[in-house]
């Protein structure tokens, strides 16, 4: 038989393809990592072939013994990948060829690169979820560990970042591990509803040959097949999903990240970062930057350009599988490998994240926390309507700001020059540690249930 296009796919081409075009349309360059799913996919797939009598046992053998040599070839760096071979799935399947000779042309028997390559991104994302899962849970953990030795630590809280009300450090850290902890559930449903088996939807419309498509799922541990065989080939939304999940973990991570800069720079000097996260100047020597802090305020730049990118290549792709959608790997890829270091350079950062009670200290006392618990009082003691209690509060304030003091260091006399009412008591709610630990409500800061929220994180987070 004459051939005059050499590609797998060349019997109707009569010319070769231009090199220009060979370059633009191969994927091998980053989808090569996906060798190992490839080469998964392709075993179960065989044996479900052998089972069903479509190929012959001694073919089977020869199939899996060819994969597992290709495997080794490509963890040891032998593999020739080749551009004209356009990708993963096709330098595999010729290099199968080229060792075992005629067995290995059956392997692409009712399937299609449209099939595989949608089970191939699925096994891959699979496990990068669970890894990135994991990585949380460590950051979890850190932070809860924080909490616990800083749960009465007492630090300034903000709204538009001007102090607030005192709360414990503890506390401040333990919001974050219930963002973490919602961004975990995200990964896991997004798991749960990908782990579907696209394999054997076969280019677009399933295929003629007997095959058993919940054997496969089972020996590739998807939960099921999927149910449309055009859906099936043509879904991405699972990588839109992992992407924006991924998103979302940025912008926490990237909050926090803000936080210490905020807190590590010199004019609120509130925490010492490792110094091995940071970096020095090459022209002022007294400097310690932050750097790993503010690549992860800046990574989600790139998080949300890859989720905006797959966005846009999906939106209007007529059904099925258009070549568009090999766009989809490089973004994802990036994604979670972005994301995944993000998440282990901020671990490394707070296991060593050094707090200065002192300027924390110094920061509440100037900032009049104990404002709110001043009204607070002078409506419960005193029976003063809270407006009025407001504006008395708002006049002890300046007093204090007058004589460059913190409410707590008010005399009584001269509260009682705008409050005649007082009483000596009042002194007490002025107190920052009083404040805290009065503000037991369920969720609140107070160091009491800051110990019993971190019992509880415990629990929720770190069980298995
Ligand atoms: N390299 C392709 C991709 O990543 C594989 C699927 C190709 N299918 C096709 N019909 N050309 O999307």
């Amino acid at each position: 038989m004459k051939k005059s296009n050499s590609k797998i796919w060349g019997g109707r081409f009569s010319i070769s393809t231009d090199q220009i075009m060979e370059e633009f349309n191969s994927s091998i360059q980053f989808d090569k990592i996906l060798y190992i799913e490839d080469i998964e996919g392709s075993i179960a797939h065989s044996e479900m072939l052998s089972k069903q009598n479509i190929i012959s046992k001694n073919d089977l053998g020869l199939i899996k013994s060819g994969l597992k040599q290709i495997k080794s070839e490509i963890s040891n760096n032998e593999f020739n990948f080749s551009v004209k071979l356009e990708d993963i799935h096709m330098n595999i399947e010729n290099r199968l060829i080229e060792i075992i000779g005629d067995a290995g042309k059956k392997l692409h028997t009712a399937r299609s690169r449209n099939d595989q390559v949608a089970t191939d991104i699925k096994l891959w994302l699979r496990k990068k979820i669970d890894q990135i899962e994991l990585n949380l849970k460590s950051l979890q953990q850190i932070l809860i560990e924080k909490s616990e030795a800083y749960y009465d630590l007492l630090m300034p809280g903000y709204t538009h970042l001007q102090v607030g009300q005192p709360v414990t450090f503890g506390h401040h850290l333990l919001a974050y591990v219930e963002m973490l902890g919602r961004d975990r559930g995200r990964l896991t449903d997004c798991r749960k509803r990908l782990n579907e088996l696209p394999l054997g939807s076969a280019a677009l419309a399933g295929t003629s040959y007997p095959i058993d498509r919940h054997f496969v799922a089972q020996k590739l541990n998807f939960s099921k097949p999927t149910e449309n065989s055009m859906d099936a080939v043509s879904d991405r939304d699972f990588a839109i999903e992992f992407m924006s999940a991924s998103s979302l973990i940025s912008i926490h991570l990237s909050r926090l990240a803000e936080e210490l800069i905020i807190w590590s720079s010199d004019s609120f000097n509130f925490v010492k970062l490792p110094e091995s996260y940071t970096t020095g100047s090459s022209i002022m020597p007294q400097k310690r930057n932050p750097d790993a802090a503010e690549l992860i305020r800046a990574k989600p730049g790139r998080i949300f350009g890859n989720l905006f990118s797959l966005m846009t290549v999906l939106k209007g792709l007529p059904m099925t599988y258009g070549k568009d959608m090999q766009e989809d790997k490089e973004p994802l890829f990036d994604t979670a490998k972005t994301i995944e270091s993000c998440i282990i350079t901020m671990e490394g950062m707070i296991k060593s994240l050094e707090p200065n009670p002192d300027k924390m200290m110094e920061a509440l006392q100037n900032g009049y926390p104990t404002a709110t618990d001043l009204a607070d009082y002078l409506v419960t003691e005193l029976k003063i309507p809270f407006r009025d209690a407001h504006h008395f509060t708002g006049q002890v304030v300046l007093l204090a700001e007058k004589k460059k003091s913190g409410l707590e260091k008010l005399t009584i006399e001269e509260i009682q020059t705008i409050i005649p009412k007082a009483k000596m008591n009042l002194l007490d709610v002025l107190k920052i540690e009083s404040s805290v630990s009065k503000r037991t409500s369920y969720g609140g800061t107070a160091p009491d249930n800051v110990l019993q929220a971190i019992k509880k994180a415990k629990e929720r987070f770190l069980k298995d």
